[in-house]
């Protein structure tokens, strides 16, 4: 330690004053968060059970789409896994739940949707200045090649060969159908299409990803044909199978986000004891790294 140093440190010693280094900074290669201030971090979570009783509406959020994620989620992803600036690509853009809390959090982000209209919808909840910036909305199938050539582009016209943090929020197989149209995850004719619609999706995923950033993977199961269908391990082992890597299963609650309340409620605990069955109260949230 250079003599200037220890002098300091004596003096502040001796005054009882607390050493703050501002100049001490140590990070991730993938995190803003300051590892020398670790404990200044006790919002950001490191444990496998999540729980949010009500779901975030400030910040540009609204609940208006059904089948949209709670916007904490966004917040803790994005605070372990980004720096500011980084590109973040949502291949299942939805109400671009990823986009507003990109804008919200200094992050850019790329998103793809389906539906034309919906990606027309939610483009206006961004400025156009932002829209040029910070958030690119590509309306397509994210299984295609086209969509992944116009993805490619965007990260090009970003300044970027590769995104840095890749979000996936794909539809929970038929539980909720959000469009007629063919490429569709929710409107595949058995659990087994959607399984190969979303190896197909998480593929161009993994390969616009940079190496060493995470993936987040963010899916319910569902219960069909009297059995439970294992929708979040199925597109885990999916996911393995391309290369990432399993860094976390979190198991989150859904209270924030389901809508049965009151006598819907009351229906399904009596038609789950008649049918020896659980009444699904979370989700998962799974991080990936591909290295
Ligand atoms: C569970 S929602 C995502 C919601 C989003 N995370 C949000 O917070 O609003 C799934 C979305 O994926 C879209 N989708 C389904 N199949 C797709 C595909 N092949 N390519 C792109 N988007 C698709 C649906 O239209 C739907 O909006």
């Amino acid at each position: 330690m250079a003599k200037s140093n220890l002098k300091v440190k004596e003096q502040v010693k001796k005054s009882n004053l607390k050493v703050v280094d501002d100049r001490e900074i140590k990070t991730t290669a993938y995190s803003d968060i300051n590892l020398k201030k670790w404990k200044d971090y006790s919002h950001v979570k490191t444990d496998t059970l999540w729980e949010f009783p009500t779901r975030l509406k400030e910040g540009g959020h609204s609940n208006e789409y059904h089948g949209n994620y709670i916007p904490q989620i966004a917040q803790q992803i994005y605070e372990r896994y980004t720096k500011k600036d980084d590109v973040i690509l949502d291949l299942f853009f939805g109400s671009g739940t990823s986009g507003i809390e990109a804008v919200n959090m200094g992050r850019r982000c790329i998103g793809v949707e389906l539906k034309d209209d919906l990606a027309e919808k939610v483009a206006k909840k961004f400025t156009p200045k932002q829209l040029v910036t910070d958030v690119n909305i590509i309306c397509g199938d994210s299984a295609s090649e086209i969509a992944k050539d116009k993805v490619q582009a965007r990260l090009e016209v970003m300044g970027k060969k590769h995104a840095q943090l890749l979000m996936l929020h794909p539809p929970y197989d038929d539980i909720i159908k959000f469009s007629d149209k063919k490429e569709d995850l929710s409107n595949c004719a058995t659990t087994d299409e959607f399984y190969d619609l979303f190896e197909k999706v998480a593929k161009n995923g993994y390969d616009l990803l940079e190496k060493g950033r995470f993936a987040c993977l963010i899916i319910g199961d569902s219960y069909k044909n009297s059995e439970v269908q294992p929708l979040g391990f199925m597109c885990m082992a999916k996911m393995m199978n391309l290369g990432f890597k399993l860094k976390g299963i979190i198991v989150k609650d859904i209270q924030g986000n389901e809508r049965a309340k009151g006598k819907t409620a009351n229906l399904w605990r009596y038609r789950a004891l008649a049918g020896g069955f659980y009444i699904f109260k979370h989700e998962y949230v799974m991080v990936f790294q591909k290295v």
